[in-house]
């Protein structure tokens, strides 16, 4: 009899960690974040009212936040380099929420003019009185191999991704000091955490982000009302392959292909909404088998190494053939 309990028992045990692994395997974020949303604060009760300034706010991820924050009655500077584009997404916030016209601010801003940055913040503080939050989105990624590149590519890379974002940091965190209060959001990447083939100088940006977050975090105790949360997303639907770099400044990527098996904009953008909220400070939100890589390069990297030998490979090949990059292991999200 007791020998049936036991095997009984055992077979419950075996069912409960299928059930996890499955569940894992369909997880898009890490535990942290997804406890964070199951349990932790809605957006809709904590960003209300604040002032969010969002770069890179004319496309993909940028414009998705814009049309979120917009429902949930935030109020929002929107930044990038094409004004017209700005003007539409203005023009959707209005529609699709109830603000009004004086609550969002067309702040065209190049990242790359560094000098602009500090005239930049100041109009969003004339108009506002108060940055509650800057999201530090704009950015671009890159498609070529290391070998082809030009090393232009790679300094104006650091220039858009790394410095820039610094620099405009920079400005709206003396206003956050002043303030002793604040949120400094950057969507950094999983290839903020992992290497990549074919984006070697993408991967360095966002991997000399959050060092610099990671550091700068430390560096603000004294404002425990000041929170550096990095957002690392897999890959997003969004005009991202359309704008990445490539082996010269000037060349663009032809090899756009199909984007549909890639998260939802929608999703990421809840998460990072989510993340904001509870100030988790690093947030990974992706698919697998991206987001298993980060576990393993985070607790295993010798496993990480191998396996991205092994998709870096098929990435490569992809590259060669002229379809998108990560078309062949992705599932559709779900
Ligand atoms: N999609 C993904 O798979 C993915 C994954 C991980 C991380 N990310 C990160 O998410 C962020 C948003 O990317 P996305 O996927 O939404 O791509 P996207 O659709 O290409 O949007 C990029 C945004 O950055 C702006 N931008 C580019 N160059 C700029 C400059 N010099 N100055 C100011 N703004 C500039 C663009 O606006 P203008 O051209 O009008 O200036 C655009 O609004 C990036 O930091 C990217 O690295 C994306």
């Amino acid at each position: 009899m007791s020998c049936v309990l036991c095997i009984l028992e055992w077979c419950c045990a075996l069912v409960v960690l299928a059930l996890l692994i499955r569940r894992w395997l369909r997880a898009d974020a890490d535990l942290t974040l997804l406890w964070a949303e199951w349990r932790g604060k809605k957006p809709e009760a904590v960003l209300p009212g604040q002032v969010v300034w969002v770069t890179g706010a004319s496309s993909g991820i940028g414009e998705e936040l814009a049309y979120q924050l917009a429902k949930i009655g935030s109020l929002l500077a929107l930044s990038a380099r094409r004004e017209n584009e700005l003007e539409r997404v203005k023009k959707k916030c209005l529609e699709i929420s109830s603000l009004s016209d004086k609550d969002i601010l067309i702040v065209p801003l190049d990242l790359t003019n560094r000098s602009s940055h500090g005239p930049a913040t100041k109009s969003v503080l004339q108009h506002f009185g108060k940055i509650d939050i800057l999201v530090n989105n704009g950015g671009r990624s890159q498609r070529s191999l290391f070998v082809d590149t030009s090393v232009d590519v790679y300094s104006a890379i650091m220039e858009l991704n790394y410095l820039g974002t610094v620099s405009l940091t920079k400005h709206v965190l003396d206003h956050m000091i002043q303030r002793r209060r604040g949120k400094i959001v950057t969507m950094s990447s999983v290839m903020g955490i992992m290497g990549a083939p074919l984006a070697t100088g993408y991967c360095a940006s966002k991997h000399a982000l959050q060092g610099f977050f990671n550091s700068l975090r430390p560096e603000l105790t004294e404002y425990p009302g000041i929170s550096v949360i990095n957002i690392c997303p897999g890959p997003v639907q969004s005009q991202i392959i359309q704008n990445v770099f490539t082996e010269e400044v000037s060349k663009v990527n032809k090899n756009v292909g199909d984007q549909t098996h890639k998260m939802s904009t929608e999703r990421c953008v809840r998460l990072t909404l989510v993340s904001t909220a509870n100030d988790v400070k690093e947030a990974w939100i992706s698919d697998n088998p991206y987001l298993a890589v980060c576990y393993l390069w985070q607790y295993a990297p010798t496993w990480a190494w191998w396996l991205l030998n092994r998709i870096g490979k098929k990435r490569i090949e992809n590259f060669k053939s002229g379809v998108d990059a990560d078309v062949s292991y992705y599932k559709k999200s779900s």
